[in-house]
């Protein structure tokens, strides 16, 4: 439990450059104060305490302004930036490391029991405001801008905007996929380093990130060998690494972030 939570809370840190100290993540950010009492309740509506699920959810709703309902099946590191507003419905599943904002409804769009709200897959975005309505799929790395009404599924790396939704930007192919994994691993801002774009600073940075996955998966093989053989234990991907300051170098002028002013210490 303790580890889902320090997950959550780093999850924060990543998402939302005004978050400063763990402190402050655990008692100012209602989103992960809905998050921990869903997971609560949740356990509870699994284990047929309804009532006190649903109670727990009010609970929440009233602290928060975020109504989760305890049936909704949410994945790790889910975080809710701001949170006023937010309505996730019973039967929404949400994947791991989506993000919504503050306005935010996975809504039904009938009054007949079963299946009636959206399906999230992992490292979805969706933008405050956004209504995602019915049983349908919104896919992996896909983004919702700001007060968008999404009634139709969406494609895996897809962005809809609009009323009603329509994709303005198409699913990325997988090489585009596999640089915007590896730059949000390491720490860069996929939104903007890691488009296709003739611009040789993207162009070098993509062919950097082509560069780490494929060390990537050097170290893994020889990671694995070195386990079978006994000399040391399988490693797994760090991503905690600090961001990189290629902004910072190239704008002398911009405020420093922490990392860097260490290491030039
Ligand atoms: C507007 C609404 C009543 C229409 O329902 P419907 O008659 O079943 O409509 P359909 O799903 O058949 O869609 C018909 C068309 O309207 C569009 N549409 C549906 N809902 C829309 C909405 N909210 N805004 C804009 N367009 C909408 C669809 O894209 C479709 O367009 P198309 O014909 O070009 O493909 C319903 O989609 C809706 O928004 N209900 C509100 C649900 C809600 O607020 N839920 C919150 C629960 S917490």
């Amino acid at each position: 439990m303790f580890a889902r939570l320090k997950e959550d809370i780093g999850c924060v840190f990543e998402r939302d450059p005004a978050a400063r100290t763990a402190f402050e993540v655990v008692t100012t950010y209602p989103g992960l104060h809905a998050v921990m009492m869903h997971r609560l309740a949740h356990r509870l509506w699994l284990r047929d305490f309804k009532w006190l699920a649903r109670l727990l959810s009010n609970v929440a709703r009233l602290f928060t302004g975020i109504e989760i309902h305890p049936g909704a099946v949410i994945g790790r590191r889910f975080f809710i930036d701001h949170g006023m507003g937010v309505v996730i419905g019973e039967t929404a599943v949400i994947g791991d490391d989506c993000t919504l904002y503050h306005g935010v409804t996975l809504g039904g769009t009938t009054w007949q029991k079963g299946k009636r709200h959206p399906t999230l897959g992992r490292d979805v975005v969706v933008g405050a405001g956004a209504k995602v309505l019915g049983p349908i799929e919104i896919g992996d790395g896909a983004r919702i801008g700001s007060n968008a009404v999404v009634v139709k599924s969406v494609p895996a790396g897809a962005t809809a905007v609009g009323v009603p939704g329509r994709i303005i930007e198409p699913a990325r192919d997988a090489t585009a996929q596999r640089r915007a994994d590896t730059a949000r691993r390491i720490g860069f801002d996929a939104y903007g380093a890691t488009r296709d774009a003739p611009d040789p600073v993207a162009n070098a940075i993509n062919s950097m990130l082509d560069h780490i996955h494929h060390m990537d998966g050097r170290m893994e093989v020889m990671s694995r060998a070195l386990e079978q053989h006994g000399i040391m234990h399988h490693f797994e991907h760090d991503s905690d690494l600090d961001s990189m300051a290629i902004e910072e170098a190239a704008h002398p002028d911009l405020p420093q972030s922490d990392s860097l002013k260490k290491s030039r210490a």
